[in-house]
């Protein structure tokens, strides 16, 4: 039987577009609010080195106010872990950043810096704050994740994303495929797996059908789409096809 898959909101491009002229609208605040009224499972939002988009004014206001758990994407850096520390939230997911990127490329590369990870991983697990790392499905990172002791990982679905995209459906296939195996390999190594990146109403439902898969986190689909049909009917829309994966593929099982 299929566990319930959550959906986690991420608010980050409400305040990209807010941010394109300053002032305070649109608010991620309300974007917030409007997602825990639609069914969110919890709100995600990303504080950037850069502050291009989540401010650090977001944050307080969204632990102040919003009752759904939040999961703070954060690089590892010292002002990040300082700052995740000082809030404590529900969730830290360590990602990758890059200054010059546009949105985060590739996974963490955990296995080749455990030394940095160690004392974050361990510093925000005695906060009791539940650590996920953003890592390709790569067997390498998987097992650097338990050595670390990160209890959650959060598979990288943007090259399956960017693969089905292009048209490349056998490399999108293959993408998919190893996403399931690195799913399984993790889950039964102990890790709650998640996924995301890139996720939208045209490929959701072969990531939403991965049994191990318990979280899956969306933003910039599901923002771009609130444009037209509004924030609260594009996640219903989003939270209905994960649902009719996850129950078509425990049918077929
Ligand atoms: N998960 C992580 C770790 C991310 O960094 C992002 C993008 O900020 C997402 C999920 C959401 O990706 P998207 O905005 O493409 O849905």
């Amino acid at each position: 039987m299929n566990e319930k898959l959550r959906l986690g909101i991420n608010i980050d491009h409400v305040a990209t577009v807010r941010n394109a002229r300053g002032g305070d609208h649109p608010d991620p605040l309300r974007a917030a609010k409007i997602a825990e009224g639609a069914g969110a499972d919890g709100i995600t939002a990303h504080l950037r080195e850069d502050r291009r988009h989540i401010r650090d004014d977001d944050i307080t206001r969204l632990m102040e106010e919003i009752a759904l758990p939040l999961n703070l994407e954060m690089a590892a850096t010292d002002e990040m872990l300082a700052i995740a520390l000082r809030h404590g939230p529900h969730a830290a997911c360590i990602v990758p950043e890059r200054r010059e990127e546009r949105t985060t490329e590739g996974g963490l590369d955990a296995a080749g810096s455990m030394e940095r990870l160690g004392p974050i991983v361990s510093r925000l697990g005695e906060r009791g704050v539940r650590v996920s790392l953003f890592i390709e499905a790569d067997r390498r990172q998987l097992d650097a994740a338990v050595t670390l002791g990160a209890p959650v990982v959060e598979l990288h679905t943007g090259r399956f994303c960017d693969l089905g995209r292009e048209g490349d459906m056998a490399g999108a296939e293959a993408e998919r495929k190893r996403i399931a195996e690195m799913a399984l390999y993790g889950a039964s190594a102990g890790l709650e797996v998640h996924a995301g990146h890139g996720l939208g109403y045209d490929n959701v439902g072969p990531i939403a059908s991965i049994a191990q898969i318990r979280e899956l986190n969306i933003g910039h689909y599901l923002i771009g789409e609130a444009i037209f049909i509004g924030l609260s009917d594009s996640i219903a829309e989003m939270r209905r096809l994960m649902v009719e994966a996850r129950s078509k593929a425990g049918a077929a099982a």
